[in-house]
């Protein structure tokens, strides 16, 4: 049977360090209140002025995973880039980074499921591999949130959790009788959630995508009613883990490794107690990359891979809930 296998891992975040003292002199926080809330301590973005996207992140990333798996660009099958951040409005970043790598011809595929982008990315991998569509796959989640974000004090919500990243990963389809790789995947979505987390651009009834009224109403910024997404993190993300432990045979014991999304560490915090999951098993950086949605997982991946905390035979859940409202996982086994 065929199986996606992960082969290699790569991150990147820029160099300039954005502490929560620097956040409380251009608006109304301060680092007591970023770090009880949210458990986020600094995080990083790209230079006011510089010319940097998300593409650029994205090609650091996904230099080193290629490297790692010892691929060059011409090999690979499919780039799949989940970001919502993308370096222009259109075309998506997918094949600005395609272009980037020198992938020639290599189709080129943007996902826009925002927090959950990577994490459908495994699953749409893992579905082109089972179907005989590609067998060497780059998946990448990247970010510059900080281009988005308005940093004034009415914002400060999405001000103080959003940051850049870029994580990357080489999936190569594997003919095995061995059950490893991705063993499960479940996903939702409830666009009745539509509004809790949103940009408004293009809005619905201005007309063209940008004119004076849009200016105006600065809809452009992310919005987000934190506490309700808060509260459907807690409840729905214990509920789909259970939903992927049976779908892929396994109780939660038989878990090594949990890797949430980096959205809060309240919310991780509140999971890995409903699902009675030790601390150790339930890996957490937020505290010093924020919220760099698309990317947290891959980026948090290569951090555990990077440590030599996962080994062969290892089960991890990978987990998040994101603006849509979509939310889910995947569970996938070293070989
Ligand atoms: O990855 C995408 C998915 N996103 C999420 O999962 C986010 C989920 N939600 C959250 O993480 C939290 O709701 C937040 C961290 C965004 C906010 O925390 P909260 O405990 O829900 O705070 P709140 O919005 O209820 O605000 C409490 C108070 C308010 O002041 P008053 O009305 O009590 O006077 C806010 O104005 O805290 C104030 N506040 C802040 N104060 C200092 C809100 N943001 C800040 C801030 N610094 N950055």
């Amino acid at each position: 049977m065929k199986r996606s296998i992960i082969k290699s891992t790569g991150r990147f975040v820029p160099d300039h360090h954005v502490s929560n003292d620097d956040l409380a002199k251009i608006l109304d926080t301060s680092d007591e209140w970023i770090r009880q809330r949210t458990g986020i301590e600094g995080r990083y973005w790209v230079k006011e002025g510089d010319d940097v996207g998300t593409s650029d992140l994205a090609l650091e990333a996904s230099k080193t995973a290629l490297d790692r798996a010892g691929w060059e660009p011409a090999d690979l099958d499919l780039i799949v880039f989940a970001t919502m951040t993308s370096d222009v409005y259109i075309p998506g970043s997918g094949v600005i980074l395609q272009h980037k790598l020198g992938a020639k011809n290599v189709p080129a595929l943007d996902i826009r499921q925002q927090c959950t982008g990577f994490l459908h990315g495994l699953e749409l991998c893992d579905a082109y591999i089972q179907s005989g569509k590609a067998r060497k796959i780059l998946l990448v989640g990247a970010e510059t949130q900080s281009r988005f974000l308005e940093l004034t004090t009415q914002n400060r919500d999405t001000a103080v959790i959003f940051a850049d990243g870029a994580g990357a990963v080489c999936i190569e389809g594997e003919e095995t009788d061995e059950e490893i790789g991705i063993l499960a995947s479940v996903f939702h979505a409830d666009g009745n959630y539509a509004g809790v987390l949103k940009a408004g651009v293009p809005a619905r009834k201005s007309g063209p995508i940008m004119n004076a009224e849009v200016l105006a109403k600065q809809e452009f910024f992310p919005y987000m009613d934190g506490k309700t997404v808060f509260k459907l993190a807690v409840t729905l993300l214990p509920k789909v883990a259970l939903e992927l432990l049976e779908k892929a045979g396994i109780q939660p014991e038989d878990l090594d490794m949990v890797v949430p999304h980096q959205a809060n560490l309240r919310i991780n915090e509140a999971f890995r107690d409903r699902m009675k999951i030790p601390e150790e098993k339930v890996y957490n950086n937020i505290q010093q990359y924020g919220n760099t949605t698309g990317a947290t997982i891959p980026i948090a991946l290569d951090e555990l891979m990077e440590k030599g905390m996962l080994k062969s035979g290892d089960n991890v859940m990978f987990i998040g809930l994101g603006a849509g409202l979509t939310w889910g996982g995947v569970i996938y086994r070293l070989p």
